[in-house]
């Protein structure tokens, strides 16, 4: 009979009877338990928001293993006797938080907080597992874990707000070789002001948090006690199967039971978040019962790996220290295990299986690193089929047709290279005869991937093992062995390059052999068709190889004759920097120097300036609520408990851009008994409409059909018993199309202008024209006339998908909660579909996991298909959209298309400017008439002297584009930075001055921004351009980097700066405050709480309002006050929160309420104090209510016509490096200031800043939006679209916080910080062009060819492929073809 499943969550005992095997560890903890800490982000093991950590106990050494893993890939079963630690499961509201929330908390590290659990938790691990090392105890307070170790800790976990600094610095906070005056702002020292020592922090105690209890410490040895005598391997209804042998899987893989069924092995279940599983499985097994496949086995010759043995398992055995090993044993593997470190991400190494990745590589053609860095060491491995074992070089192996379900793997042996293996292993690598004595090996193993420390596959991997020996007659290496092993290129497995072998083993290296060897072998790596980025990838392989054989070339870079290789030093050889004539160092011998920027802790500083004319508004308080978002109290939508009978929704949407539904049809395999109905347009009641969201620009329907405008576009509603059910059976349905009497799609804006498919632009938003164009360009000594620009797309990458709760009510009514800035828009679009008034709708929203403004309209159709659900079916209905269909459906960033023409004097001042500007809109309209007049507006951060422009809003079956941060305005800030850049290059000046020359003088503001402009006093760039060049040292850093570059060959650096002048709008917003008879304080808005820290803003403003009764302070309003959710039958006229304005419009709205509640109870306190002394807060209020004073206010803030828009100002200065061989970057420093007026939370407007720039350097560096043929998204999940991570951001970021002193005209004298900082991230763009005129240049001169000046334009996003291009992707091969001929001239 079937076992039962026991594990235990936070110390809490669960034993399950029957479960489903497909059920998640995070589909049971969000489902069945209270625990909800855990979030869904993505299903794939890419981002983190899920991570638990995962404890193991070995009774017989009596040891807990602890590891954190995703609990979104980990199958329940499989934790059979284990126990999880959630992040509820460190602290909580009521029992105290643990040091970890409360250090996130006060560093500011979290804002919508929806990836804060699993942050926390991915800290956890790390931190429970340094302090199981033997390391000296570290001081009270800090745990063992190093600095380096802490940042590591949470290179996996995807945030999309914070721009990770902070969270950087609270996870360092607990390192005891930080130095604590390093750590950023936060609330537990004042910087510069106080000592920061570590008993401010709240104080961490290693082993405080019990990982397994002893409950099930006993339960589990007794449970073995009885295991062994009971030969049952199978439990939960015989669907999950668990075989202690080889014998035992057999038996059961060849029993008939089995042989109509659909059968899933597994060991940690990863791979399902590289292959979404569409469909359930009948049967599931186990492997990771069968001792042979765990075991880990060190032999003379080597070690053996089990196949079930995880990859994080691997590594310390292979980096293990304290063993004996042979300097070749020892290189080998601890090369192979830092490659590794850099395989996914730690939570998902912890639960990876050498095998499953192997299996994955032979059977799916998975781009694996596993496989080519074992093919590289000469690894074999030993198959299991029926009763034959086999054993197989991992070459045989990979190259066997895929492996069935019925082939294990058993073990992976990898040979240690030690001298007294190397014969045997000889058969292993290709030899060629010459002498066998005093050989040594040198091992090196490479990856091209979008992020340095891993949580991406690679653009291409290889690893390369040699044997070298000095040639008696020239004095130079050669080489006797060589295995060059490539894979992730788009071939079908990781390959050796044999032909390249064999033509270098034996010869002297010398440009010629290199330069043929680089042919063939970009001859040899040659991936398949429909690969992505396929000319990179090979010219990746000719790079790689150039950089592991360069130090042992002849004559390639001096002083190399002097190389003297002997045995001993071959590990010298791969580290020795090469010199060049002018004695400067070229790294690009040295992988682990070139790694150095990368690896390196990040440091930051920040510059906050306060001010206290509004106390408390204007401290750096930390975010209401931040310790629940951390320790996974908060709620958020998915987090409500589902109600009885609560039925789930999954959108089943067009794959074509322009189609007739004829029917869908939802298939009828097994899952469809779980797929309930299907929810259509035809459900729509009477007296509704299909409409799914509206704007003042138009309505869009809420399904396409019955006809689809666009592949993306919901066609209908999948219901099902369970989220994962709807999923499923949603993306199984059929759809059946018809393009009959249609006319082809139109899916480019050449398309649209074509066929003059336009939107309107209301005239009230369009830009005007500046001066007179044609003076302009008769002023000019120079043109450049239609120069071409192009932008695609950026999706928003909120954490939390888009999300509602429908429940119905009595009499036609329907609350629903959404995740979404916008509730009245969904309120009025809900009642629109249903047919009903709008006071039948409720609509309440308290906390949203980002919105970026991919919550505002594109949330609303999520909202309204659920009530519409709801409605139909009389019962609740959730729905969590998926990633994949979150990304196909949202649309995002609007793609551009400009032709520009410029006239310019020969000094560089520009004298005229026109654009046309094709907008692609997508589908419907949806926000897009905005769009002109902010892109024009970022634009007029320079004096063009002239400005016109003509641009159309094109119609295009592509999803709908719709607001995101900075809408317009970051497209038309890299416009002004690009045309810029063009005039210099023509001019052959730097760009830096084009762009100082061009800047506005305070007349030429007013000119361009009319009444926006401000005072004089209000135009603080050019001060804040000064201040920042001299804070950054731009130009002693500007001669640095001249240096450097003359020096280095391979890698060049580039420092660029960019302004920003960023216009904004204050819309008229509600807000209400009421005091209860306690003296609490409850608060509503318009506006919408989605990390950006409005509620904190808000609180504080409110408690300096009613403070205005106590001069003094002294009655500690600010904990009274609580602003509570939004709800559209509470407070109307919410609007959108968007546009950066909301918190202070909110701010406002709130302050204006309280004056009128000041108004009110100023008499009274007077008389109160007069007879009796004094009055408290409390008594004041009691005595109010017994008055019948009316506690309650509300206002609705119109801002005047002297206030209602203003501008901001910020300048970045940002440095890169770029690797010429890959077209890596790193981002070595970024200085940044930014106006904030007087900030009204300089911490809150801090956090913005930082998140908006690393926000913009996703858009501008690395995130490739890519659609297929019919206009439909492809980069659809975390595996191809990188948002920015820790590794990534720069490697030094300083901010300030300027503090432009008093207004009356503004919130406060506040300014807006949510999205014009965002803008700035060109800098780091214009630095990468700046480095790659350096490229262009030292490979020009190097080889002949003159392309130095002329001009380029970098795309935007300028990923490590498109970098490349750009630097040249044969300049390996134009530099050894050049040495060719040079050497033979001479
Ligand atoms: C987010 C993420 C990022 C990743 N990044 C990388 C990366 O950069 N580089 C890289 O190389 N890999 C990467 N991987 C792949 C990862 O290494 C593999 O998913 C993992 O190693 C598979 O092991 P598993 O135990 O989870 O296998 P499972 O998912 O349990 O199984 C995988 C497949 O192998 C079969 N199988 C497993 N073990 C055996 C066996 N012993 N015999 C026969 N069949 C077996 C299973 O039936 C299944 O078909 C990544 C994975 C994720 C989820
Ligand atoms: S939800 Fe598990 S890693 Fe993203
Ligand atoms: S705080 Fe990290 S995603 Fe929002």
């Amino acid at each position: 009979m079937g076992r039962k499943l026991v594990f235990a969550v936070n110390g809490q005992r669960f034993q399950l009877a029957s479960v489903d095997p497909s059920t998640t560890l995070l589909e049971f903890l969000r489902t069945q338990t209270k625990f909800r800490g855990p979030k869904l982000g993505c299903g794939e093991g890419g981002c983190g928001a899920c991570v638990v950590l995962l404890s193991r106990y070995d009774p017989d050494s009596d040891q807990v293993k602890e590891s954190s893993v995703s609990s979104c890939l980990t199958l329940l079963c499989s934790i059979n006797f284990c126990s999880v630690t959630t992040t509820e499961g460190l602290g909580n509201s009521k029992d105290g938080f643990h040091s970890i929330h409360q250090r996130f908390a006060g560093f500011h590290a979290s804002q919508c907080g929806f990836c804060t659990p699993g942050m926390c938790m991915s800290l956890f691990s790390a931190l429970t597992n340094a302090d199981k090392t033997s390391r000296p105890e570290p001081p009270s307070g800090f745990s063992k874990i190093t600095t380096f170790e802490a940042e590591k800790a949470i290179a996996g976990n995807l945030c999309r707000c914070t721009g990770y600094r902070p969270i950087a610095d609270a996870c360092k906070s607990f390192a005891a070789d930080v130095d604590m005056e390093d750590l950023g702002l936060n609330t537990f020292w004042k910087k510069g002001e106080e000592d920061a020592n570590i008993d401010r922090l709240p104080q961490y105690k290693q082993g405080e948090i019990c990982t397994f209890p002893e409950f099930l410490k006993s339960e589990m040895k007794c449970s073995m006690d009885m295991k062994e005598n009971s030969k049952d391997a199978s439990f939960l209804g015989c669907r999950w199967y668990q075989p202690s042998t080889i014998e035992e899987l057999y038996k059961h893989l060849n029993s008939t039971e089995f042989n109509e069924s659909r059968v899933k092995l597994v060991v940690g279940n990863t791979a399902s978040g590289v292959y979404r599983e569409n469909s359930l499985y009948d049967k599931y097994v186990d492997l990771k019962g069968i001792p042979e496949l765990s075991v880990i086995k060190r032999e003379n010759d080597g070690i053996l790996f089990g196949a079930a043995v995880t990859i994080s398992t691997a590594i310390e055995e292979l980096k293990e220290k304290g063993r004996k090993m042979h300097p070749n044993e020892r290189l080998v593997f601890s090369k192979i295990a830092d490659h590794m470190d850099k395989v996914a991400s730690p939570f998902v190494r912890n639960m990876a299986s050498l095998g499953g990745n192997l299996i994955m590589a032979q059977r799916n053609q998975f781009a694996s690193d596993i496989a080519t860095i074992l093919l590289a060491a000469g690894s074999t491995v030993c198959l299991q089929m029926a009763s034959k074992r086999l054993t197989l070089s991992l070459e045989e192996f990979l190259e066997k047709p895929p492996c069935d379900v019925r082939t294990i793997l058993v073990s992976i042996f990898i040979p240690s290279w030690s001298p007294a293996i190397e014969e045997s292993s000889e058969a292993n690598i290709a030899s060629v005869s010459g002498p066998t004595s005093g050989y040594d090996v040198l091992f090196e193993t490479y990856r091209a991937a979008p992020r340095p420390l891993g949580n991406a596959v690679s653009y291409l991997n290889c690893a390369f093992l040699a044997r070298a020996s000095v040639d008696k007659n020239s004095g130079y290496p050669i080489l006797l062995n060589l295995i060059l092993a490539f894979g992730a290129y788009g071939g079908e497995h990781a390959i050796r390059a044999r032909e390249v072998e064999n033509l270098l083993m034996g010869k002297v290296l010398t440009a010629s052999v290199l330069l043929e060897a680089s042919n063939l072998l970009r001859k040899t790596i040659r991936p398949k068709e429909d690969t992505s980025h396929s000319s990179y990838r090979s010219s990746l392989a000719v790079g790689f190889l150039f950089k592991f054989l360069q130090p042992l070339a002849k004559d390639l870079t001096m002083p190399e004759k002097n190389f003297h290789v002997v045995a001993s030093d071959v590990a010298q050889i791969t580290e020795y920097p090469n010199r060049n004539n002018n004695g400067c160092t070229d790294i690009l011998a040295s992988d682990s120097e070139q790694l150095d920027n990368r690896d390196s802790i990040l440091s930051s500083k920040q510059f906050v300036e306060f001010s206290n004319d509004y106390n408390p508004v204007g401290e750096p308080i930390k975010k209401t609520a931040v310790e629940i978002q951390a320790s996974g109290e908060a709620i958020y939508v998915d987090d409500i408990p589902a109600p009885e009978d609560c039925l789930y929704g999954a959108f089943v949407y067009s794959t074509r851009p322009l189609a007739h539904i004829k029917g869908v049809k939802v298939n009828s395999t097994p899952l469809s008994q779980k797929a309930l109905t299907y929810i259509g347009a035809n459900d729509i009641p009477k007296g509704g409409e299909n409409v799914g969201s509206f704007s003042i620009f138009g309505t869009e329907p809420l399904f396409g059909d019955p006809l689809t405008e666009c592949a993306g576009q919901a066609v209908g509603v999948v219901i099902a018993e369970t989220q994962k059910y709807a999923y499923m059976a949603a993306k199984q349905a059929d759809v059946e199309y018809s393009t009959e009497n249609l006319e082809p799609p139109i899916l480019s804006v050449e398309d649209a202008v074509k066929r003059s498919s336009f939107f309107e632009i209301p005239p009230y938003l369009r830009p005007q024209i500046v001066g007179d164009l044609s003076n302009g360009m008769a002023e000019a000594d120079h043109k450049i006339l239609s120069a071409e620009l192009k932008f695609s797309s950026q999706y928003y990458f909120y954490m939390e998908t888009q999300t509602a709760l429908a429940i119905p009510d009595e009499d036609n009514c329907i609350t629903v909660y959404s995740s979404n800035q916008s509730p009245p828009i969904i309120q009025i679009t809900i009642a629109k579909c249903l047919g009903i008034p709008h006071h039948n709708v409720r609509v309440i929203t308290r906390r949203v996991g980002g919105g970026f403004g991919g919550k505002g309209l594109r949330s609303v159709p999520v909202a309204t298909a659920c009530a519409l659900a709801a409605f139909r079916l009389g019962c609740p209905v959730r729905m969590y959209v998926d990633r994949k269909t979150d990304m196909v459906m949202a649309g995002g960033r609007h793609p551009m298309k400009i032709n520009y023409s410029v006239g310019f004097k020969s000094d560089g001042k520009i004298t005229g400017l026109h654009l046309d500007i094709l907008v692609n809109a997508g589908m419907s309209m949806d926000v897009s008439g905005i769009i002109p007049n902010n892109m024009v507006s970022a634009i007029k951060k320079y004096n063009w002297g002239a400005l016109s422009f003509d641009i159309k809003l094109c119609r295009t079956n592509v999803s709908t584009k719709s607001a995101m941060r900075g809408p317009g305005e970051v497209q038309g800030a890299f416009v002004a930075e690009a045309i810029i850049e063009h005039v210099a290059s023509f001019l052959s000046m730097d760009a830096n001055s084009v762009r100082k020359k061009n800047l506005h003088t305070y007349d030429s503001l007013v000119l361009f921004y009319k009444d926006s402009a401000g005072d004089v006093s209000e135009y603080t760039l050019l001060p804040i351009i000064d201040e920042l060049t001299s804070a950054a040292s731009y130009f002693k850093r500007l001669e640095t980097i001249c240096h450097f570059n003359s020096c280095n060959k391979w890698r060049k650096r580039g420092i660029s700066w960019a302004p920003t002048i960023y216009q904004v709008l204050q819309r008229p917003t509600p807000g209400k405050v009421s005091i209860l008879n306690d003296g609490s304080i409850s608060v509503e808005v318009g506006g919408i709480e989605l990390g950006q820290g409005l509620w904190t803003k808000v609180k504080q403003v409110a408690a300096f309002a009613l403070g205005e009764l106590w001069d003094d302070g002294s009655q500690n309003l600010l904990n009274r006050v609580r602003v509570i959710q939004a709800d559209t039958l509470s407070l109307i006229q919410g609007g959108m929160t968007a546009g950066s304005t909301t918190s202070e419009s909110s701010c406002e709205a709130v302050r204006l309420s309280c004056n009128i509640l000041v108004d009110r109870l100023k008499s009274l306190k007077e008389s109160l104090d007069k007879q009796m002394g004094s009055v408290s807060w409390d008594n004041l209020i009691l005595q109010a209510s017994l008055q019948s004073v009316n506690l309650s206010a509300n206002t609705y803030w119109i801002p005047g016509d002297d206030s209602r828009s203003y501008l901001n100002y910020g300048a970045a200065i940002s440095e890169v490096e770029v690797d010429v061989l890959t077209g890596a970057i790193t981002i070595l420093r970024t200085d940044l200031i930014y106006d904030c007026g007087q900030s009204l939370n300089p911490a809150v407007d801090l956090g913005q800043i930082e998140g908006a720039f690393v926000q913009g350097i996703g858009f501008f560096v690395n995130e490739e939006y890519v659609i297929n043929d019919d206009g439909m998204v492809v980069s659809d999940g975390t595996w191809t679209y990188k948002i920015p991570t820790v590794d990534t951001i720069p490697r030094q970021f300083n901010v300030k916080v300027l503090n432009s002193g008093h207004n009356k005209k503004r919130v406060l004298s506040s300014k807006a910080s949510g999205e014009p900082p965002l803008l700035l991230a060109a800098s780091v763009h214009t630095a990468i062009s700046e480095a790659i005129k350096a490229v262009r240049m030292e490979f020009s001169s190097a080889t002949g060819t003159d392309n130095s000046t002329s001009f380029f334009q970098l795309e935007v996003p300028a990923t490590m492929p498109v970098v490349k291009e750009f630097c040249g992707l044969d300049n390996v091969e134009k530099y050894l073809a050049h040495l060719v001929s040079t050497q033979v001239e001479a």
